[in-house]
């Protein structure tokens, strides 16, 4: 029997974000509020349970701080009497936390990642409806796994993407559409919500429990023009793997292509992921370089703990 408990974990963001104007929706700080305080601020949240287990800026998200997360997440998630957990995070990394602790984890209780894209201060703040919106999805019959809401829609830690860096409804999960809409503190599932599970979750958290050093791995982009300066220099620097944000169908320059050659002549393991925003690489017979299915944020995150 689960009990009913919501933990929210605060880790920062424009969530929790201070402008010196009520008016500005861009000249503010990230990470000023605790995330008690910003429960407080929301009629009937008030009561939750809150830790918090950062107060960064998410651009500067690091391993560090996700293995930290990972382990609270996994404290709470052992608890019988917890049914799920609220993340608050900032907007620019969600997605790549969002995809981690789905690999890590393994969760079949729902951890919910919201986010805010005006700050706290702002005129109309858009954090706490989306914080009212987490605790009901983690609180919502079917929910399970690792979910992003925001901007009342609930999409998966697969297909979640940043698709905007101003508009309040910044994310999608591009063709796979979400996977549900919060609507009145009730979530409507659309019809593809089992993806949420997509089975392919290993809990890898055993894996960075211990973990002392974390394997160098880094995104190239291949693009018009592009050389192989930038992957010779991160060889001699000792990356260990490279995820390649390949042009259409996994299409690589062929500068590009000879520097990743000698990289893994030299060692380095190489993916190849599109820069397209939508759709994935299809892998046909001949490839070089294996295709991954995530975006290529995703596939440095996912390239990181196969290398572990
Ligand atoms: C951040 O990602 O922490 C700042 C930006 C945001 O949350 O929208």
């Amino acid at each position: 029997m689960i009990g009913q408990k919501i933990v929210v974990l605060g880790t920062g963001g424009t969530i929790a974000g201070t402008a010196a104007r009520a008016g500005d929706n861009i000249g503010y700080t990230a990470a000023q509020v605790g995330v008690e305080q910003l429960l407080a601020g929301v009629p009937g949240l008030s009561g939750l349970v809150t830790e918090q287990v950062a107060q960064i800026d998410s651009k500067d998200m690091d391993c560090a701080v996700w293995r930290a997360l990972a382990l609270r997440c996994a404290h709470h998630l052992d608890d019988p009497g917890v049914r799920g957990l609220v993340i608050t995070h900032g907007t620019d990394t969600l997605e790549e936390t969002a995809w981690f602790l789905h690999a890590v984890l393994g969760a079949r209780k729902p951890v919910v990642l919201t986010c805010a894209m005006r700050p706290a201060t702002a005129l109309a703040p858009d954090g706490p409806q989306n914080l009212l919106d987490a605790v009901a999805t983690a609180q919502a019959p079917g929910a399970a796994g690792v979910l992003a809401v925001a901007a009342g829609e609930v999409h998966g830690a697969r297909q979640v993407q940043k698709v905007h860096p101003y508009r309040v409804n910044a994310f999608n999960s591009g063709e796979a559409g979400p996977l549900g809409w919060v609507e009145e503190g009730q979530v409507r599932w659309a019809q593809n919500q089992p993806s949420a599970l997509d089975g392919q979750a290993q809990s890898a958290i055993e894996k960075i429990a211990n973990v002392t050093a974390w394997p160098a791995v880094e995104i190239v982009t291949s693009h018009a023009g592009a050389s192989g300066r930038v992957v010779d220099a991160l060889v001699r620097d000792g990356v260990r793997g490279l995820v390649v944000a390949c042009t259409g169908n996994g299409t690589i320059h062929h500068a590009l292509e000879a520097a990743l050659l000698r990289a893994q002549d030299a060692g380095v393991r190489v993916v190849r992921s599109t820069r397209c925003a939508e759709g994935r690489v299809l892998p046909k017979p001949g490839d070089r370089w294996p295709a991954s299915d995530l975006s290529p944020v995703k596939a440095r995150v996912a390239l990181m703990l196969d290398l572990l």
